[in-house]
């Protein structure tokens, strides 16, 4: 790692009057496995096929290893894309769909074949080389696709939700191999999805990205544990959203005022007194307590309050609570102790530590 190999510099795309993709800066390095994630419509493809030069931008640069290929054409970019519908030509065995590209450029026969091996390998398909599409699982076929891309030895591969079309289970054993794949051929990932848990199993950094922009740019745990904005908090992972009043800024702390409940939150400079914000909580950061001696004497978040809801989802169990000020709380713990079982009339207490409040601007 360390050399940029994809390079967008005020990338933006217009549609008419949509802009599918606004003003766009990113940097990729070599070897790193990067995710563009976001909802549906934010200028995930159009943004890969921008890369791809299958899209024309509006205005704005492409730079591939350091070179401006924004006029480029596809064929010549060190670049190949992997789409979700990968259409595999049926007639033709694995090992003529992974040759494909290879044959038409007429590479020597001896080095189609040391490729098709060396793929077959790298996506264990090892023996399958002689079979038809349709004697294939979707997984498989999934993986041929991605070997048929990958011969051509581009330098970064782009990745168009190439999951979208297998079941859930197939997905996530998919996901790992991907990673592997990624691993064992050391090439550049950019890869697009909608699905916030895939992209943090698989990711070195994701791009957020919403309505053409991008929202935040991070490792997945970065951008959980320190969400930048409401809809990266909302978007990623679950987050209980406070919404309150900076009421104090000391040395230590940020109280901000929650319908008369006050929480404390880590200083930033940016934070002062009387703006309205949104306090981000994870419902794993919250604990339950039967009684207020229980709660560790430096957590300042403490707050009584009574269960409305438990949820038991096997490792975990989800809990609703109702707290004095009215506000409902999402709070999740592991059941490797037991679920907890409270009646709705039983006083309870919730405490956390004040480093699991982020505080966002409203
Ligand atoms: N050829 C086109 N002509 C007109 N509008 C387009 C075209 N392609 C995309 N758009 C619009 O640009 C915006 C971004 O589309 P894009 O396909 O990049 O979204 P996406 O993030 O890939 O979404 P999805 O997750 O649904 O695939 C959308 O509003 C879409 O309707
Ligand atoms: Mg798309």
């Amino acid at each position: 790692m360390g050399e940029v190999i994809v390079h967008l510099e005020n990338l933006k795309k217009h549609f008419g009057d949509v802009v599918a993709v606004d003003d766009m800066n990113l940097e990729v390095e070599e070897g790193e496995f990067v995710t563009l994630l976001g909802p549906s419509g934010c200028g995930k493809t159009t943004t890969l096929r921008m890369i791809a030069g299958l899209e024309m931008p509006t205005s704005g640069s492409v730079y591939l290893e350091g070179q401006d290929v924004t006029y480029t054409a596809p064929e010549r970019r060190p670049v190949n894309m992997v789409f979700q519908a990968y259409a595999l030509f049926p007639h033709m065995t694995i090992a003529e769909n992974i040759a494909f590209g290879p044959m038409i450029k007429k590479w020597p026969k001896d080095e189609i074949e040391q490729g098709v091996e060396e793929m077959l390998r790298i996506v264990r398909l090892e023996g399958y080389g002689t079979r038809k599409p349709d004697q294939l699982s979707g997984g498989q076929a999934q993986r041929v696709a991605l070997a048929r891309a990958m011969i051509n030895r581009p330098k970064v591969l782009l990745l168009d939700e190439p999951l979208g079309a297998l079941d859930l289970k197939l997905r996530k054993a998919m996901q790992l191999e991907l990673r592997g794949i990624h691993e064992r051929l050391g090439v550049t990932f950019v890869y697009v999805t909608h699905d916030q848990e895939e992209a943090m199993v698989m990711s070195d950094r994701i791009v957020l990205m919403n309505e053409g922009e991008i929202v935040q740019i991070g490792s997945p745990t970065e951008i959980y544990n320190s969400p930048k904005t409401e809809f990266a908090s909302r978007f990623i992972g679950e987050a209980n959203l406070l919404h309150g009043e900076i009421r104090g800024v000391t040395e230590n702390h940020v109280e901000v005022e929650v319908d008369g409940l006050v929480l404390f939150a880590p200083v930033r400079p940016s934070l002062s007194p009387g703006q309205k914000s949104i306090v981000s909580i994870r419902p794993e950061r919250v604990t339950l307590f039967a009684s207020k001696d229980e709660i560790p004497a430096t957590w300042q978040n403490v707050f009584q309050g009574t269960v409305e809801s438990t949820i038991f989802v096997g490792p975990i169990a989800r809990y609703h609570i109702r707290l004095s000020n009215g506000q409902l709380l999402l709070v999740e713990r592991a059941t490797t102790d037991g679920v907890l079982s409270y009646h709705p009339s039983d006083q309870m207490f919730v405490g956390w530590e004040s480093t699991s409040n982020v505080v966002l601007a409203a």
